[in-house]
């Protein structure tokens, strides 16, 4: 097939788009490249031994977007594009909102004008909220806890009702737990801007010299060692569950709802030891006040992705560690050199 995908030389696209590439999909790549580098996308061309098509497109410039669609005639669309920092939602909502929400709104009408029925879109754990118990089950009721959550939430309800209007649409909401670790060539991986958010990235710019020490958000939550627990699931994971989740909706027309993740927790403390151990020595670290928002707990009932995409996480969280590390090693600035 002809995949276009958005956001494709960010994290988890570029790990996606080397995975349909290695599938024998061909791949047009539209990105504005404000969170990511075109040496991503050279990379993962190098590792797949054939190349995507490059587009710098903002998505909420639908007349340049429809001039790609007219171009490259894709069939169909794997949408990760968008801005993903919690904390950032909060401050500035308005750019959330018109991002991701709007991009949205205008990559699904360009797609509807051109005839493009078939998306895989990039949800998140995160609109499950805090008020359901974990595991989280595609089926429980959604209610995300900021902007950022929110317009995943938008997005969700804005295509199962396009799905509802139009029996031809096909569309699979992923929901992703907590993605981390990179290629084992060590080639690509993530390279966030500024001080990390997340917990992984923070730990690998630690180790490599880039941050002194790791504050652990809480120690006194009610979890096995006081600190939360996560699904972290491997990148390289998460990019063939899309390839999988591409296959199924083609044969499948519909909203459906996946869980991506492993299905158990893991906690920062022990995240933190498997990371030395991929490193071999001790990281500094100290323990820091709760940050706000956090839950103490959550993971994935990831059976439904079982049951129908054939598809369950492969790699271990050492898996995780130790490609995260070699990325991080041999980029110890990331893309920039
Ligand atoms: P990323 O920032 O590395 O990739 C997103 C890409 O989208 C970037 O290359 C960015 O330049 C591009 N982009 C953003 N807005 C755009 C626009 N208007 N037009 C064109 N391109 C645009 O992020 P990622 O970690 O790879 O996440 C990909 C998707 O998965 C996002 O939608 C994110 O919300 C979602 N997600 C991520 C996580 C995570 O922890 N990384 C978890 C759950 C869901
Ligand atoms: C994991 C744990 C922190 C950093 C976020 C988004 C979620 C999804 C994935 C997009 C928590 C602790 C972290 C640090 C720490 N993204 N931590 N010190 O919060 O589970 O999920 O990313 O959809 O929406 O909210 O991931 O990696 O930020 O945190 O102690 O410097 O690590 O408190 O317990 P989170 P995270």
């Amino acid at each position: 097939m002809r995949i276009l995908v958005t956001g494709g030389t960010g994290y988890i696209g570029s790990h996606t788009v080397l995975a349909l590439l290695e599938a024998g999909h061909d791949v047009i790549v539209v990105d504005n490249l404000y969170n990511s580098s075109p040496e991503a996308l050279r990379r993962v061309g190098e590792l797949a031994g054939r190349t995507a098509d490059l587009e710098v497109v903002d998505l909420t410039d639908e007349s340049a977007l429809e001039d790609v669609f007219a171009r490259h005639h894709p069939e169909s669309v794997i949408h990760f594009a968008g801005l993903k920092a919690v904390g950032e939602s909060t401050r500035i909502p308005l750019d959330y909102y018109y991002n991701n929400t709007a991009g949205t709104i205008s990559l699904l009408r360009v797609m509807q004008r051109s005839g493009i029925r078939s998306i895989v879109f990039s949800s998140s754990a995160t609109v499950y909220g805090e008020h359901n118990p974990y595991p989280y089950m595609e089926h429980m009721e959604i209610g995300a806890m900021n902007p950022y959550g929110r317009t995943k939430e938008q997005v969700e309800d804005i295509l199962s009702d396009v799905a509802a209007a139009d029996p031809e649409w096909r569309v699979a909401l992923l929901r992703y737990f907590n993605p981390v670790g990179a290629h084992p060539s060590g080639r690509i991986g993530e390279d966030p801007q500024g001080i990390p958010n997340n917990l992984v990235p923070f730990i690998a710019q630690v180790a490599v010299g880039r941050r002194e020490r790791l504050q652990i958000f809480g120690d006194d939550y009610d979890t096995p060692d006081g600190t939360c627990l996560r699904d972290y699931i491997h990148v390289v994971d998460l990019a063939e569950g899309h390839v999988a989740a591409l296959e199924y909706i083609a044969g499948h027309p519909g909203t459906h709802r996946w869980n991506l993740g492993g299905g158990s927790g893991t906690s920062v403390l022990e995240m933190l030891h498997a990371f030395e151990k991929a490193v071999g020595r001790e990281l500094p670290y100290e323990f820091a006040p709760r940050r706000p928002g956090d839950l103490p707990a959550f993971w994935a009932d990831a059976s439904r992705a079982k049951a129908d995409l054939e598809w369950s996480v492969t790699r271990s969280i050492d898996e995780m560690c130790r490609d995260h590390w070699r990325w991080q090693e041999n980029n110890p600035n990331g893309y920039a050199g």
